[in-house]
């Protein structure tokens, strides 16, 4: 192995009454990549984000954190993530530059993180406007841009692209990529859409029914989908997915600009 692993979980479990959340889930995230998990609506996603964050306790299994365990009354490695869990919330009635203000100052980052993530996040037009009047997807930016605030080393997104077009899509996925490649950010992103991680993740584990079905580097990922398209694509499956492509390369020219 040779990056440290930031996210280590050995035998993580989750129940609900007769339904198994998260079942005796082994992962390991190192420093540095970019880790999708991938699964449909219900497969346990969000719960396991919960308890990466230490937001609820699991039944059994652990979770370590920069090698620490997650233990909510010592919280000192949470200055460390930053985090976006499903439904985003922000205060409604300040402003974006507000909102962000006031997370600044919770986290201790340095005044200049504002002026940053309002730039990172393309929020630049919508910086005085308040953010429950904000469209989904800029509420959506505002998320993401108070998790990055505090220059967190480990980043926990539950669905971030939820809400985004696909431009906003591929603008995250660069910012995300950025800050992997150049700050060596580790990333921990759930998602239901393979395409919106399949060009982003090192690594994507596969997540069913609580437990992890497979786990696929790049180079297996670029592989399996070839082995498969071969196999199983018809003619009119591969000429539907080329035209959704063109489409919208052609829907993506004719709305170029930026995000207001
Ligand atoms: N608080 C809860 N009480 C009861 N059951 C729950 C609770 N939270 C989650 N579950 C159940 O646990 C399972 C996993 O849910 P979870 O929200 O983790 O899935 P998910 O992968 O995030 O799905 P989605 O893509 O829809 O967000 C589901 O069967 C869900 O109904
Ligand atoms: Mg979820």
């Amino acid at each position: 192995m040779s990056a440290a692993a930031v996210v280590t979980t050995g035998g993580l479990t989750k129940r609900y009454g007769n339904v198994i959340a998260v079942a005796d889930l082994d992962l390991e995230v190192r420093q540095g990549e970019i880790y999708a998990f991938l699964g449909r609506n219900g497969a346990g996603k969000t719960t396991t984000i919960r308890m990466l964050l230490g937001l609820i306790r699991p039944d059994a299994g652990e979770v370590r954190i920069f090698g620490h365990q997650v233990r909510l009354d010592q919280p000192s490695w949470l200055r460390r993530v930053g985090s976006l869990v499903e439904t985003a919330t922000a205060y409604p009635n300040l402003t974006v530059r507000e909102n962000l203000e006031l997370q600044r100052r919770l986290t201790g980052a340095p005044a200049v993180a504002v002026a940053r993530v309002i730039e990172q996040l393309g929020l630049s037009a919508a910086a005085d406007r308040r953010a429950g009047q904000l469209s989904l997807g800029n509420k959506q930016r505002l998320a993401l841009a108070r998790a990055l605030v505090a220059a967190p080393e480990l980043l926990v997104l539950d669905e971030p692209a939820n809400g985004l077009d696909p431009a906003g899509i591929v603008e995250i996925r660069e910012l995300l990529r950025s800050l992997a490649d150049d700050l060596g950010t580790t990333v921990f992103i759930s998602s239901h859409i393979l395409v919106e991680v399949a060009h982003l993740a090192d690594r994507i584990g596969i997540v069913h029914n609580g437990r992890l079905v497979e786990e696929l580097d790049r180079a297996a990922l670029v592989a399996a989908a070839r082995a498969f398209s071969a196999e199983q694509l018809t003619e009119q499956q591969r000429a539907d997915a080329l035209l959704t492509l063109e489409l919208e390369r052609y829907f993506l020219a004719r709305t170029d600009g930026s995000v207001q």
